[in-house]
């Protein structure tokens, strides 16, 4: 959506080195008439079982830092038969086993039920923080397909989209459904009526 007053625009800091879910992120939030600052910081994130703490943690630290509101994201994709890793530890297993890695470990299995959950953290340097979840259901395909997106999007495929990937599908399709769109929109809903 086009927005013709420029001065009605605000501005939300998000941090992250990860530059195709900045994209996906400024696409959810200019709906909204938020620009996105994207800040880069090398710091090591820490290790939890909860993608709510990991995200809580990281912008708490950096709005401490940087002295500014911050707003982070941690999201993985979470499998069913396998008690739902890789979850928190996503980034970790894409680097290393990647998505033929996945799809080994599931190679036979008949249960392909999985999420992508994504929890996005706001936090200001006074250590006021607030958390918004989103999840999407899915089924782990059985070869990759597709070249948008990024991560595990090759082996997702959402529910009601016929078998198509998350990587088969563009960008505003994919939003319009996502673990990070539903929780980037809630941000957005919230964050618009504190700044009016
Ligand atoms: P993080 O939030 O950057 O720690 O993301 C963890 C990992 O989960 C990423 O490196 C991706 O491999 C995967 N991931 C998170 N969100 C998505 C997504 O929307 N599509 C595909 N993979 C994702």
């Amino acid at each position: 959506m086009k927005r013709k007053n420029s001065a009605k625009r605000k501005v939300a800091y998000f941090l992250s080195n990860n530059v195709n879910k900045f994209r996906e992120v400024a696409r959810i939030l200019e709906e909204y008439g938020i620009v996105i600052a994207l800040i880069r910081l090398k710091k090591k994130e820490i290790q939890n079982d909860s993608i709510e703490k990991i995200a809580k943690v990281s912008a708490e630290e950096a709005a401490e830092e940087l002295n500014l509101p911050v707003v982070t994201e941690d999201a993985g994709l979470f499998i069913d038969a396998l008690n739902g890793f890789p979850g928190p530890y996503s980034s970790f297993i894409y680097r290393t086993i990647g998505v033929e890695g996945i799809l080994k470990l599931m190679s036979g299995v008949e249960n392909r039920k999985a999420k992508f959950k994504s929890a996005v953290a706001y936090a200001e340097p006074s250590g006021k923080s607030r958390i918004f979840s989103g999840e999407v259901s899915g089924d782990i395909s059985v070869t990759a397909k597709g070249d948008k997106g990024f991560g595990f999007d090759p082996i997702f495929q959402p529910y009601g989209y016929e078998g198509r990937t998350f990587a088969e599908l563009d960008t505003d399709e994919k939003n319009a459904i996502s673990h990070r769109g539903l929780a980037f929109r809630k941000f957005a809903e919230w964050y618009i009526s504190k700044v009016r």
